[in-house]
């Protein structure tokens, strides 16, 4: 479901946290859960939006954002094997 989340689409309704935010912050290097809720603000302390404590509900979003993005931002694998003729 994550890497059908449209980037604008707000992913942390305490903090009003889109799904560009998140993956922006892992492309940057956020690569857990902490990270990206230190970066981005999502999930994290007294609600922007709604001035309450956060509720957490998005955390599984989080992680399978940053999974997702993660994993295409992988670069491809080489092949490193070695010859056996020596
Ligand atoms: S939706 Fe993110 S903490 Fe509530």
């Amino acid at each position: 479901m994550s890497e059908l989340t449209s980037d604008p689409t707000i992913v942390c309704k305490c903090h009003g946290i889109t799904a560009g935010q998140v993956r922006d912050a892992v492309r940057n290097g956020a690569c857990d859960l902490t990270l990206i809720q230190q970066r981005t603000g999502a999930c994290r302390g007294i609600g922007a939006a709604t001035g309450r404590t956060v509720c957490g509900s998005c955390a599984p979003e989080l992680v399978a954002l940053l999974v997702a993005t993660s994993r295409r931002a992988r670069p491809a694998v080489r092949d490193w094997r070695v010859s056996a003729s020596a």
